[in-house]
C-alpha cells in the first residue's frame, strides 16, 4: 500500500470537538460531523468519547437502522450463514477474522459509524476510498449503463434474510451515491455493462494504490463515513483478535 493518506479532523477544530465531548453536547458534535462528512465523505475523531454519546450522535445524524457488536465469533458467524439467502464468492462476514474487499453496507444505511472499543494487536485498520472523483472519470454515457447494473442487498424478516436491488451507481441532488459489494452484483451482465463495470473496477483499483485512506481505531475513537460515497474494507486478522468494534447504521433523519 502506498500512498497512505489520514485526514483526521484538522479541519475541524480538535479543541471545539473535545469540548463538544465534555460538555456532552450532541447537536454540536453532529453539525461538526454532517459538514465533514460533507466535505471529505467521512471523519475520524480521535478524541475519545463513550459509547453513549457515540451512539446519541447516530440518533441525532438519522434513524438507526442497525447496531452491530463486530468481534470474531464463531457462533456468530455460523448463524449468519445459516440465515443468509445465498451464498456467493468472497461474500463477508463481520464476524470473521478473514479480510473483507472494498464495498458499500446496505444501500439504506447513509452514514455508518464505527466506534472502537478495543483495537487488534497487530492491525484492524479501517481501509476507505472516496468514489468521489468517479464522476470525472467515466463518461456520461459510461454512467448511464452505470445506473443499470443492479447490486443485491439483504434485509432480515423473521430471522431470514429477503433479497432487495439497488443500482450500483446513482445521483441525488447532484451527489453520487454508490452501492458496491462484487459477491451481490447482478448475475447475467451484457457486454456493454461489463465494459463499464470493469472500467469502475479498474477506477477502485487505481484509488487503493494512489489514495488509499488507513485508519486503526484507539479505543474510545469513532469513524462516521458516507456509506453511498465511500467504500471501506478491512485486512484478514488473527482468529484470536480482541477487536471489538461497535457499527451503526444509520438511515434518513427522522
Ligand atoms: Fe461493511
Amino acid at each position: 500500500m502506498s500512498n497512505i493518506e489520514n485526514f483526521t479532523e484538522e479541519k475541524a477544530s480538535i479543541q471545539e470537538i473535545e469540548k463538544a465531548i465534555k460538555d456532552h453536547d450532541v447537536s454540536a458534535l453532529s453539525s461538526i460531523i454532517r459538514k465533514e462528512m460533507g466535505t471529505n465523505g467521512f471523519i475520524h475523531i480521535t478524541s475519545k468519547m463513550a459509547t453513549d454519546i457515540f451512539e446519541e450522535i447516530g440518533h441525532q445524524l438519522g434513524e438507526t437502522l442497525t447496531n452491530t457488536s463486530i468481534k470474531v465469533d464463531k457462533q456468530n458467524e455460523k448463524k449468519a450463514i445459516e440465515a443468509r439467502a445465498y451464498r456467493s464468492k468472497d461474500r463477508p462476514l463481520a464476524y470473521s477474522a478473514k479480510g473483507i474487499n472494498f464495498h458499500s453496507d446496505s444501500p439504506i444505511q447513509k452514514t455508518i459509524g464505527f466506534y472502537c472499543v478495543e483495537q487488534d494487536k497487530i492491525d484492524g485498520s479501517l481501509l476507505m476510498l472516496d468514489m468521489h472523483p468517479v464522476k470525472d472519470h467515466l463518461s456520461d454515457d459510461e454512467l448511464s449503463i452505470l445506473k443499470t447494473i443492479t447490486v443485491n442487498w439483504g434485509s432480515m424478516s423473521d430471522g431470514k434474510e429477503v433479497i432487495n436491488k439497488a443500482p450500483l451507481f446513482d445521483e441525488q441532488n447532484n451527489a453520487i451515491e454508490i452501492y458496491y459489494a462484487s459477491w451481490h452484483l447482478q448475475e447475467n451482465i451484457s457486454p456493454a455493462q461489463q465494459k463499464v463495470l470493469t472500467r469502475f473496477q479498474d477506477f477502485i483499483t487505481h484509488t487503493r494504490e494512489q489514495h488509499l485512506l488507513k485508519i486503526r481505531l484507539q479505543a474510545g475513537e469513532t469513524i462516521f463515513v458516507n456509506n453511498r460515497r465511500m467504500l471501506h474494507a478491512r485486512e484478514t486478522i488473527a482468529d484470536n483478535s480482541q477487536r471489538h468494534i461497535i457499527r451503526l447504521g444509520i438511515g434518513l433523519a427522522n
